[in-house]
């Protein structure tokens, strides 16, 4: 459990996600409906996250789409990319991509990621994913899509690759005496040489460490194997609650077992998301969040929810009748979250017309005053639901109206910083800087390594 003694510091975050992560929030008077690939777009948002001294901004990502997909799916940003391009216009906030271990190869992650943990002076985060969607088998050479457990196996060696070579120079290695002609000393230049189950690497990596020594390693499953990966590897888990209850529960769980695997809990964040919509009062914010209702229709919300079922086709049921009996469709995919919506359908007997809506619009406790939103994010925190919240756009304006008018209370509550604390995203997520392995076992033995 977290550390009572010691005072927790709010973190927040914002998903930058273009025209929003419903069927129809584009379509909405005050967002760019090319919001997704509007450059300009995404560099107010970074920066406005930044003024409201955020601690990063999130980008999350898919590798398959159909003519279902919500409209930010069809046409968006490449993570790595537009994170490259948001370095050069912020200063001080985290920069947080998704990227997946089932569809790309390690070598080439390591460096992209410690490329822009280098152009931005410390300040990247990977959002480790192992891709719900089947369909993304097809784009990759068409081998069959691995089964859930066993695309959390290869995240594993994955990430163990990952962080070997990016230990494979040691902070002192790169000498770069003119006047000698010494570039750097071959000593502390090290080879990973892995042969495992899933991967062959030898290495080295032909990029060093960075300030903040490794990127920040975020795991986003909430399955039990997601967890287990999280509670191995993961400095920071992004997760989804509805309730405080049940947001404190996982909180518990994931924190136990950090600390079975020998971790410090206090080292790995957890940050629910949230998409708040904020009025200044209860009834302007209800009546934006119905304005947001009332733009989706009953089709694009069936779609919306056929994607998390392998984009399983839901209008061929009943809207009125008793949410469907899928069996186990979905837990080769999103399985964490459709395991939910199934138990949530059984157990309030809800139709599958209701389970669609609250999917594609979910009416979750964030909608109120700024008061209102700054107490729930308050008790969450003290009352070790989160360590943090990624901050979703629940409605365009909502980063705006929550940097605006929310931070200010937490602020003034002293719930949340007024100052960066670091120039790095480890740095402002209090989390310490991991010592190179090889330094490490030289200062241990005195003698050198290899
Ligand atoms: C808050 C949250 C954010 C996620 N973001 C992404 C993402 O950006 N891209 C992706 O492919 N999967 C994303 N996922 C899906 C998970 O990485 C995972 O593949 C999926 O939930 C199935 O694993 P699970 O059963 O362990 O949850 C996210 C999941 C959660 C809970």
């Amino acid at each position: 459990m977290a550390n009572k003694s010691k005072k927790r510091e709010l973190k927040l975050g914002a998903i930058i996600h273009g025209v929003g992560g419903g069927t129809s929030g584009w379509r909405h008077p005050n967002i760019p409906s090319d919001a997704s690939v509007n450059i300009g777009f995404y560099k107010q948002q970074a920066q406005k996250a930044e003024a409201g001294k955020f601690d990063l901004v999130f980008i999350a990502d898919g590798l398959y789409i159909t003519e279902k997909s919500i409209p930010h799916f069809l046409n968006r940003f490449e993570p790595i990319t537009i994170l490259s391009a948001l370095a050069t216009v912020t200063e001080h906030i985290g920069l947080v991509g998704t990227l997946s271990t089932s569809y790309s190869e390690p070598f080439t992650v390591s460096r992209q990621f410690s490329s822009i943990d280098h152009i931005s002076g410390g300040r990247a985060g990977w959002n480790v994913v192992t891709s719900p969607l089947e369909g993304s088998a097809l784009n990759f050479g068409g081998k069959p899509h691995p089964e859930h457990s066993k695309r959390y196996q290869i995240a594993e060696e994955y990430l163990h690759v990952a962080k070997g070579l990016w230990d494979s120079w040691e902070d002192d290695a790169f000498i770069r005496d003119k006047e000698s002609g010494v570039f750097f000393d071959p000593e502390k230049l090290h080879r990973l040489n892995h042969k495992g189950e899933f991967f062959a690497v030898q290495g080295p990596l032909n990029i060093a460490r960075s300030k903040q020594g490794q990127p920040v390693i975020f795991q986003a499953g909430s399955s039990e194997s997601g967890r287990n990966l999280a509670a191995k590897t993961a400095d920071a888990v992004f997760t989804g609650h509805e309730t405080l209850e049940e947001a404190q529960a996982f909180y518990r769980d994931v924190k136990e077992r950090v600390a079975k695997e020998g971790r410090n809990p206090d080292h790995t964040l957890i940050f629910p998301g949230i998409g708040p919509i904020i009025g200044s009062t209860q009834e302007e914010a209800e009546a934006k969040y119905q304005e947001i209702v009332s733009l989706v229709t009953i089709e694009n919300a069936l779609d919306y929810l056929g994607r998390f079922f392998e984009h399983h086709d839901f209008s061929q049921y009943e809207l009125d009748a008793p949410f469907p009996e899928l069996g186990d469709l979905g837990s080769n995919s999103f399985r964490s979250g459709t395991d939910r919506i199934k138990q949530r359908a059984k157990e309030l007997n809800l139709t599958l017309r209701e389970v669609a809506l609250q999917a594609a619009t979910p009416r979750t406790a964030f909608i109120g005053t700024p008061e209102r939103i700054a107490d729930l994010v308050q008790e969450w925190f003290e009352e070790e639901a989160a360590d943090g919240f990624i901050i979703g756009s629940g409605l365009p304006g909502s980063l705006d109206d929550f940097v605006d008018l929310v931070v200010p209370i937490l602020q003034e509550r002293g719930v949340f910083r007024t100052e960066y604390e670091a120039d790095t995203l480890r740095g402002n997520l209090g989390l310490p800087i991991p010592e190179n392995r090889y330094a490490a076992a030289r200062k241990q033995t005195g003698a050198a390594v290899n």
